[in-house]
């Protein structure tokens, strides 16, 4: 009798499945639906206002099609469907403000999968290829304060805490740090 593979070979096989490419304006209208089904659960138990902005703010077909022409954008592919995205850039191209920065820097801006797919590796495959296209040695990225789960995730694949953005209305900004190159 054939031996049933184990969790790990169903792991391994499940994210072989998945298929990454460079996100198109064609796209927008599943990055949105992803940013419906991740955002709310991910920052909705930290601040529900924030959730809601951030859907607002940064999870729009009008902001996506802004970005995508400046920003570097990767979506993950699983049977057809968009189940994962990563944008990544330089912070001078960016369109926010960020004082207590000065030169610039490599940025991760965003890295989700999408909740039904998580723990198959989609979220490290995506971020292994977001370091191997950064121009430059070293890459950032910022995590919500009290986002443990991505905090956790980032100190297990190099990143380190740099520094903390405070905001009065909204939860801090943590900053993380992974140098690239030779130290990855
Ligand atoms: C953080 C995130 C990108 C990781 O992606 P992923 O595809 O689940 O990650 P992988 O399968 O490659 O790796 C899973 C790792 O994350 C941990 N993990 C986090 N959430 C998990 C979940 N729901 N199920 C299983 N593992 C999970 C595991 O401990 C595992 O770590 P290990 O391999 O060192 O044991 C993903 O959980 C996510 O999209 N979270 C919500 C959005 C978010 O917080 N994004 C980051 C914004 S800064």
């Amino acid at each position: 009798m054939a031996e049933s593979p184990s969790a790990v070979d169903v792991r391994a096989q499940q994210c072989a499945e998945v298929t990454l490419r460079p996100a198109t304006v064609d796209d927008i209208p599943a990055l949105r639906a992803l940013g419906e089904a991740v955002v709310p659960p991910t920052y909705g138990p930290i601040d529900a206002a924030y959730a809601q902005r951030m859907l607002d703010e940064w999870w729009t077909a009008e902001r996506f099609a802004d970005t995508l022409p400046r920003v570097r954008m990767l979506v993950a592919e699983r049977d057809g469907q968009v189940v994962a995205m990563s944008s990544f850039g330089r912070l001078s191209a960016s369109h926010r403000d960020f004082p207590h920065v000065t030169g610039d820097r490599e940025v991760m801006w965003k890295l989700y999968v999408h909740p039904d797919h998580h723990g198959l590796g989609i979220g490290s495959r995506l971020l292994a290829e977001v370091e191997s296209m950064t121009e430059g040695d070293e890459l950032w990225l910022e995590v919500v304060d009290g986002n443990v789960r991505a905090y956790d995730f980032y100190v297990s694949r190099g990143f380190r805490e740099v520094e903390r953005v405070t905001d009065r209305e909204w939860p801090d900004d943590i900053w993380l740090r992974k140098p690239l190159g030779g130290a990855r």
